[in-house]
């Protein structure tokens, strides 16, 4: 099957230097191609060219094409940091936290994520399935095209057995790249003492997603008031065990120890990082590990943004993801956290459109197949209504942009 998409008025995200992430300066290297075609066969970025050329170059037969009408082509979001395997919704949380009770404080009270546990608990493996796959189309139509899903809302080894039995369901069945990571370290389930649950999770629960191959990463709320360095150390190495790479929850409540735990367990991200100390910019210096950015959870919780700005210009490379989640931040619109880290972060367009495609590929493990428009890449992007640059995109920061979302080189919207 060949498709070719004429008459883009941009191309960007087209992908020359080949490198699996950007740092630094870097970070401001977007590849834009104007008045431009671009071929997918099979799935996959076949070639690209400006409409000058296409007319010197022999007629080449197509299946399908489609005319761009003066929008522009992007790569599809990735969204390296979600948990949209949840059931229902916690608005009531939300109005507490306006009356003035904090993240910590809900949770301390048995709300937050064990609230989420308790309804995951009473809902079938079907209904899950149903919520988190509406939760995923509505990603896509926004532009998504790779996802990350934690599990973390079971909190005893069953109920975290069919968390990631959905998300595996959810990879078999949707046209969307899904990565599966195994959060049983978010909260210590009811009934267990701290003690009690790490030993769960390490003798019982890794073991078991190991064996039954549910999980691509571990990950581990490492933060004050949940899981310790110490812990999180001795729950990263049963991990490796079984082949599980961490990418962790760090420095959102404090700066705790997170990402310092992380480099040294060889994290291919650290996320949240809210509340990081400048310290640790050069703990990260020189790893693989990618800090990722949820500056939507920031909005949302009304906390500190992170420092991405000082860590782009100390030379790292950083990356943004939505977080999407019933408890800190219920939506998953990932043309939101662009605006947002232009706005908060302080990152300018084309870092932060690297920051949430090429960059967020690589805190999930993909950049060699996504993120960015090259030759040889799935051919995950979005076509956008005509729009006056590529700014506009943040700048424009509640109005819908996307006329057709193509994943593996179909339309799917
Ligand atoms: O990434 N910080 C920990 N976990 C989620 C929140 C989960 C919840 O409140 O349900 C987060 O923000
Ligand atoms: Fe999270």
């Amino acid at each position: 099957m060949r498709t070719r998409i004429v008459n883009i008025k941009r191309l960007v995200g087209v992908d020359t230097h080949h490198k699996l992430r950007l740092q630094g300066k870097e970070m401001m290297e977007l590849g834009q191609v104007e008045n431009a075609w671009l071929l997918v066969e099979d799935g996959h970025i076949a070639a690209w060219g400006t409409m000058e050329e296409l007319g010197l170059l022999p007629p080449a037969p197509v299946d399908e094409e489609v005319d761009a009408g003066g929008g522009m082509v992007l790569p599809c979001w990735c969204d390296p940091h979600t948990h949209i395997v949840y059931a229902g919704s916690r608005e009531g949380e939300f109005v507490d936290k306006i009356q003035g009770l904090s993240y910590a404080e809900i949770a301390r009270r048995g709300g937050g994520i064990l609230n989420s546990a308790d309804r995951l608990h009473a809902t079938s493996e079907e209904e899950l399935y149903r919520q988190a796959t509406e939760r995923a189309w509505e990603m896509i139509a926004k532009g998504t095209g790779c996802i990350e899903i934690k599990s973390g809302y079971g909190l005893n080894t069953a109920d975290e057995l069919k968390m990631l039995r959905v998300i595996r369901r959810m990879k078999e069945s949707l046209p969307v790249r899904i990565v599966s990571t195994f959060l049983g370290a978010h909260a210590v389930g009811r009934g267990y003492s701290q003690p009690e649950y790490v030993d769960l999770v390490i003798r019982e629960m890794i073991p078991e997603v190991g064996r039954q191959g549910l999980a691509d990463y571990i990950d581990v709320f490492c933060d004050k008031g949940f899981f310790t360095p110490e812990e999180t150390a001795h729950m990263l190495e049963a991990g490796a065990k079984w082949g599980l790479m961490p990418k962790i929850h760090a420095d959102e409540l404090a700066s705790s120890g997170g990402v310092v735990v992380g480099v040294a367990h060889h994290a291919r991200s650290v996320d949240h990082l809210e509340c990081m100390a400048d310290a640790q910019i050069e703990t990260l210096r020189g790893s693989d590990t990618m800090p990722t950015l949820l500056p939507g959870t920031s909005f949302f919780l009304n906390m500190p943004f992170g420092p991405a700005r000082r860590m782009v210009d100390a030379g790292l490379g950083v990356a943004v993801a939505s977080d999407y989640n019933p408890g800190s931040t219920p939506s998953g619109d990932m043309k939101f956290v662009v605006s947002l880290a232009c706005i908060k972060l302080r990152l300018l367009p084309a870092e932060a459109l690297n920051a949430a495609t090429l960059n967020a590929a690589y805190a999930m493990g993909l950049s060699q197949e996504y993120g960015s428009i090259a030759v040889g890449k799935v051919a995950n992007f979005f076509l956008t209504k005509p729009i006056p640059s590529v700014d506009f995109i943040p700048y424009a920061y509640t109005t819908p942009i996307i006329r057709q979302v193509f994943l593996r080189g179909k339309a799917w919207k």
